[in-house]
């Protein structure tokens, strides 16, 4: 924990007493950068506004470490703005939150990234890679900020309200994050167009599923992943891509990742279109529940929604 603040300070460790973790702390910068450097910790919370050096500089040089790009920084900011927001997603954050901090928020924002830095412990060398280009396609576009995992989380719960493994929750979380890897090579013309894609930019859109599975493919520990990757479009009337499949033909876990993926895009903005209320969106959902959506899916999704928003928190 880094804030010049002691009272901050306080606050947040008496916050974190919830959690079964070792807080450490740092007054400024500089120290902060002497104490990671010593002796890496799972994961960083950072103020913006503090002398010597600012939270945005401290991130860049955390992330420039080695290893440090593995290494979670949340950034506690008092500036609400999203200018504010997107230099902490520039300097490299994984997450931010606004100050004054509330206690249930900040909890949920550290497990969150804690279980994230599990993930990237548990990684290979070529798994590193892999998911690090995930992080890349989500800084493509700075509208779907944090969006794949988010996806991955609300899929890993959905799978644990329907008592799935151990090893498919696993698999939720880590495919709802790299679902759509293949975007990286979607041009940004086209991931960021404003308005519908025209006929000859839409199959190039739709070639995401087919690029992130040849991305995959050649790592047998993320085999698992493959079928979210490739049917997270799939409609539950067989009008999806690229198969056509319908219905249970599809895998549960892309029928799953894909009502969450839709979920979370609606409740925030995107290129084309600002977000929308939670109401709308739920409306959305079950107006596509049986032809778009799995019907399962969406009512489990509406029935857990409470849940779903806190690990979202935004
Ligand atoms: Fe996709």
């Amino acid at each position: 924990m880094v804030d010049d603040g002691a009272a901050n300070r306080e606050l947040i460790r008496s916050y974190l007493g919830q959690i079964d973790c070792d807080v450490r702390e740092a007054e400024d910068g500089p120290a902060a950068l002497a104490q990671i450097e010593i002796s890496a910790p799972d994961l960083v919370l950072l103020d913006v506004r503090m002398p010597k050096m600012d939270g945005y500089e401290v991130c860049r040089r955390i992330k420039a470490m080695p290893h440090g790009r593995l290494l979670p920084v949340v950034m506690i900011t008092g500036l609400s703005q999203t200018t504010h927001r997107i230099m902490a997603l520039e300097a490299g954050a994984d997450d931010f939150m606004a100050k004054p901090v509330e206690g249930a928020e900040l909890i949920a924002r550290v497990r969150s990234a804690l279980r994230l830095k599990e993930l990237y412990n548990s990684l290979d060398g070529a798994e590193h890679v892999i998911f690090s280009l995930a992080t890349a396609v989500e800084a493509k576009d700075a509208f779907t900020e944090r969006h794949t995992q988010r996806v991955g989380e609300s899929a890993r719960f959905l799978g644990q309200c329907l008592g799935l493994s151990d090893s498919m929750l696993d698999t939720l979380y880590r495919g709802g994050m790299i679902h759509d890897i293949g975007k990286i090579g979607v041009s940004d013309s086209i991931l960021h167009k404003p308005g519908p894609l025209d006929p000859i930019e839409v199959p190039q859109m739709q070639a995401h599923v087919a690029i992130g599975e040849s991305i995959v493919r050649p790592l047998r520990s993320t085999s698992g992943l493959l079928p979210i990757i490739r049917h997270h479009h799939e409609r539950f009337d067989g009008l999806g891509y690229p198969d056509g499949l319908r219905g249970r033909e599809i895998p549960r876990a892309a029928r799953i990742v894909s009502v969450c993926d839709a979920f979370d895009a609606l409740v925030n903005d995107r290129p084309y279109r600002v977000r929308r209320s939670t109401e709308e969106a739920l409306e959305v959902l079950r107006a596509g529940a049986g032809s778009q959506w799995d019907p399962e899916a969406v009512a489990l999704l509406a029935s857990e929604l409470p849940s779903i928003q806190h690990l979202g928190a935004a």
